[in-house]
């Protein structure tokens, strides 16, 4: 049985894997532009935003790059280092800092994301609902705070186990093989973990891994309708749907 998380691991939970991030995400993440793409669109042009869970920061410097006033924000010390040097190195400021999401201020800011799955790692109802409110708290009135989740009602329905990957995923000619190992719990209000490794492979066939176990606390799409409402926002839409792996929850301060 996995060991449950501390509080330590909950702050920095990326720390090992923001090296090998990019062998996570898949192909259209991967740049800047690519990364913006589905949300720039809903957001007003020029608008001032903060990406509240930045991770290596490919979509705080696209939004930069479209043109938006970007904050970045993220409790990884190395997710932040990562932005910062891509945001060098693409030419744009998005003011890279290491924060918690209970932490936040600032603004007020026209829009808040809090994209690729990264509120499942607040701690359960209590921890969600801070989170939340914290996010609130920085939105100016009338602003909108985009959440995207997995469907985890799908997740649960599955079972605890190992994924290997089905194929060795390439970037800057780097070979890697990314393999995971869910433990649901028997309750969704208990933690769950996701241990996800990278191996790495070099020419001569060695191999190096880098692995992490990422705690979470899953809920169902109503219950994060209802953790909205409860921290002052108003939901306005929502593309879940039984069977879509994912879904972007929009709602307004
Ligand atoms: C799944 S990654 C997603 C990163 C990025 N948004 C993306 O789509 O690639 C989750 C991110 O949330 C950050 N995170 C986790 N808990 C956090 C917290 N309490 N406060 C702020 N960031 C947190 C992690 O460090 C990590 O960078």
């Amino acid at each position: 049985m996995a060991s449950p998380p501390d509080s330590a691991s909950i702050l920095d939970v990326y720390g090992t894997l923001a090296a090998v991030y990019d062998w996570l995400v898949p192909d259209a993440l991967l740049t800047p532009e690519g990364s913006a793409q589905a949300f720039a669109p809903l957001l007003e042009p020029g608008s001032r935003v903060l990406d509240c869970a930045a991770g290596t920061g490919t979509l705080a410097v696209g939004l930069a790059l479209a043109g938006f006033e970007v904050t970045a924000s993220d409790a990884s010390p190395e997710m932040i280092a990562r932005t910062r040097a891509l945001a060098d190195a693409r030419g744009v400021d998005v003011r890279p800092h290491l924060r918690v999401w209970a932490d936040l201020h600032g603004g007020p800011y026209d829009a808040v994301l809090c994209v690729g799955n990264s509120l499942a790692h607040a701690q359960g109802r209590r921890g969600r609902r801070a989170a939340l409110t914290a996010m609130a708290r920085v939105l100016r009135p009338g602003g909108l705070l985009l959440v995207t989740a997995r469907n985890w009602e799908r997740v649960r329905a599955g079972q605890s186990g190992l994924e290997v990957g089905e194929r060795l995923v390439e970037r800057d000619g780097v070979l890697g093989l990314v393999i995971r190992s869910w433990t649901l719990a028997d309750q969704w209000t208990e933690p769950h973990l996701l241990d996800t490794a990278v191996a790495l492979l070099d020419g001569e066939g060695r191999v190096t891994t880098h692995a992490e176990r990422l705690p979470f606390w899953p809920f169902p799409h109503e219950t994060l309708d209802a953790d909205l409402r409860a921290s002052g926002l108003r939901p306005e839409t929502s593309s879940w749907a039984p069977d879509a792996d994912r879904y972007l929850v929009t709602s307004r301060r």
